[in-house]
């Protein structure tokens, strides 16, 4: 039977970005891919349609296919909403209900796009790291949080929340990080902040545990600090980094970065049996939003990313790889990787993707 896609463009550049990736993924249907899919509506787009970012058809079409393509959530409309009806709780709710712990978030560079990053090129050459964030627990979604009124203090407010990992939850993302390392580079680090927090104490003691069952696997472990200092100054000595929640939210961000633009990267949310969503790992870039300048080639490689995890089809994946490496190849960039350079729409990036497919 045919795969299902549910595709969500969400708020933002979203619409605009998801737009060239469906170009693409209608050129391998086109070819013979036996691929299905539906839109559905989802963040703050969905709000203003239905009165929740995540409404139930959306939800069901994400519990019944076989892989979900997002493009992006949020923006500073939606964030007048009361909390429990952003765009953002509903990615959260999604990722939960939906089990999605593995977050893959690879920074790799191309190599065209050496010039673009914020470090000197030497450092950045040939970059090529992934970061497993632990994307369903921690303090994201930890119990008790809230904001209370201390009435022996004159009333006044604070607020809190709950960094909290079970063995189980840490045993599954371990797995998989080890997993992902011997496919890779057989070298993982595992980042904490065990010199202070219980809970990365626990953390790296099971991750400690899990390796024995790796014993390929180099493992070490680092700080989040020093891991973040590291990141941007030696960025080539990681090739698979492990981490929770809260802390591979930031050093993905920095990691992204590294490689010219965030604009350049996917990234994968995988469940226990390799069901997954597929997400750029930027933002819906409200600033641009609808202006058609947006970079396309984040969404396009997260199809790629979704044929590859979830489909196991890596000819399709690697057609479309590919593909954006010959964009690249004959210069056509978009603003953010342009480098002050001549810049080429959103569609016209997507059209040349499909040329070269
Ligand atoms: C991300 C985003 C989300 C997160 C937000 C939009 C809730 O920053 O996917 O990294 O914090 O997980
Ligand atoms: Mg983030």
């Amino acid at each position: 039977m045919a795969k299902h896609i549910t595709i969500l463009p969400g708020d933002g550049i979203g619409a605009e970005i998801m737009a060239e990736a469906v170009k693409v993924l209608e050129a391998l249907q086109a070819s013979g891919l036996d691929i299905t899919y539906e839109q559905q509506h989802f963040g703050g787009t969905a709000h203003d349609l239905t009165g929740s970012c995540l409404p139930e058809e959306t939800l069901q079409a994400c519990l019944n296919c076989d892989a979900i393509l997002l493009g992006a959530i949020g923006g500073p409309v939606y964030d007048k909403l009361p909390r429990d009806e952003r765009p953002e709780r509903g990615l959260l709710k999604l990722r939960s209900t939906l089990e999605l712990f593995s977050n893959l978030r690879p920074a790799m560079l191309f190599p065209q796009l050496a010039d673009a990053s914020s470090l000197k090129p030497e450092l950045v050459a040939g970059l090529d790291l992934m970061i497993l964030r632990e994307l369903t627990g921690g303090i994201y979604f930890g119990e008790p949080r809230g904001i209370a009124t201390d009435e022996a203090k004159g009333n006044e407010r604070y607020g809190f929340n709950t960094m909290v990992y079970s063995e189980s939850e840490i045993t599954r993302i371990a797995h998989s990080a080890f997993r992902i390392a011997m496919q890779r580079g057989k070298r993982l680090c595992s980042v904490d902040k065990a010199n202070v927090l219980e809970v990365s104490e626990l953390w790296r003691e099971v991750v400690t545990a899990v390796g024995v069952e790796y014993p390929e696997v180099e493992l070490s472990h680092m700080y989040v600090d020093n891991a973040a200092m590291q990141l941007v100054r030696a960025p080539k000595q990681f090739d698979v980094m492990v981490t929770s929640n809260l802390f591979g939210d930031v050093l993905s961000d920095a990691a992204a970065m590294l490689t010219g633009s965030i604009g350049m990267l996917p990234s994968a949310s995988l469940n226990i049996d390799g069901k997954g969503m597929y997400e750029p790992v930027h933002g819906s870039a409200p600033d641009i939003a609808g202006q058609g300048i947006a970079n396309p080639l984040a969404t396009i490689l997260s199809l790629a990313m979704l044929l590859r995890y979830s489909f196991d089809d890596a000819s399709s994946a690697d057609r479309i790889e590919q593909a954006v490496s010959k964009v690249l190849d004959q210069g056509l960039r978009s603003a953010d990787i342009a480098a002050g350079g001549a810049s080429a729409s959103t569609a016209a990036i997507g059209d040349a993707v499909v040329q070269a497919l």
